[in-house]
């Protein structure tokens, strides 16, 4: 049940530290997947690469032409383009939060307006990629953690309207922990001494040590697939156990 055989998948900001894990284990899984990045990424292991940048409505009506043209239709859609910015709550602007605003909470938002009619003939299923941040405090993200929590917000509603669809579509969130990529070098960086606060952040956890981009992607594959065909609106939190504290 957790395979996704011949199942069509479309995942943004693959070329990240999460999206390329994921593209992975989608195509393992075997799924037939599109890779999407602000640049089209270069990934040999999906079948279709595109430029996509989450915030342009342009964008998402050429990824669905696009989509339209080589698979017809659409199964699976993984909203996890994103970056922060590492500021509390007093250095942070207005253009800070509307920009990361527009990447987490209205990226994802088109996406999902975008996929709908992609999904409708057979169903669909949708993960957002959320972040604990939107959950427990996180001072010096602060307007990302606010961004994330929205969209946590918005897909538990987008859960609702499409359960109610025949065939129905599943929307669920997962909130990652910490997890070595791009954006957490950024974010150490960006609070001085990086080694330094990368290593006291991995020993923040109750299990010690970073959540793997593999371990979210393997999350990913369980949502998207018929073992989850009951599971909606919920977030699967992968964080060895920081925001059980
Ligand atoms: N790494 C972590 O610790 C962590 C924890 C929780 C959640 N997340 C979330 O996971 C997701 C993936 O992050 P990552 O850790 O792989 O970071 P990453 O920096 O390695 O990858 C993010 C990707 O998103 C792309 N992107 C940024 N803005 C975009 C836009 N407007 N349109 C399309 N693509 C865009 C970037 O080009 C990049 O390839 C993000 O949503 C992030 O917020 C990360």
């Amino acid at each position: 049940m957790l395979q996704l055989a011949e199942k069509t998948a479309l995942v943004t900001g693959a070329d990240g530290g999460f999206g390329r894990a994921i593209v992975s284990a989608l195509v393992k899984a075997g799924g037939r997947v599109a890779a999407s990045d602000l640049a089209s990424p270069l990934n040999p292991e999906a079948q279709i690469t595109l430029s996509l940048d989450v915030t342009r409505p342009d964008d998402w009506v050429g990824a669905v032409q696009q989509l339209t043209k080589q698979f017809g239709h659409l199964d699976i859609l993984i909203n996890n383009a994103g970056f922060a910015i590492t500021k509390d709550f007093r250095e942070t602007d207005l253009d800070d939060l509307e920009r990361l605003m527009a990447v987490h909470v209205g990226g994802a938002l088109l996406g999902m307006q975008a996929a709908l009619p992609l999904m409708r003939s057979r169903g669909g299923a949708i993960v957002n990629i959320c972040s604990i941040a939107g959950l427990v405090a996180a001072p010096p993200l602060a307007a990302y953690g606010a961004a994330k929590a929205a969209l946590r917000g918005l897909s538990k509603s987008v859960a609702v309207t499409c359960a109610e669809l025949d065939p129905p579509i599943r929307v669920n969130c997962i909130s990652p922990g910490f997890a070595e990529t791009a954006m957490l070098d950024g974010i150490a960086a960006a609070l001085g001494e990086p080694d330094r606060v990368k290593d006291k952040l991995g020993r923040r956890q109750p299990l010690p040590g970073f959540v793997t981009p593999q371990e979210v992607a393997a999350a990913v594959v369980y949502l998207a697939s018929d073992a989850a065909a009951h599971v909606t609106g919920a977030d699967l939190v992968i964080d060895g156990g920081y925001s059980a504290q």
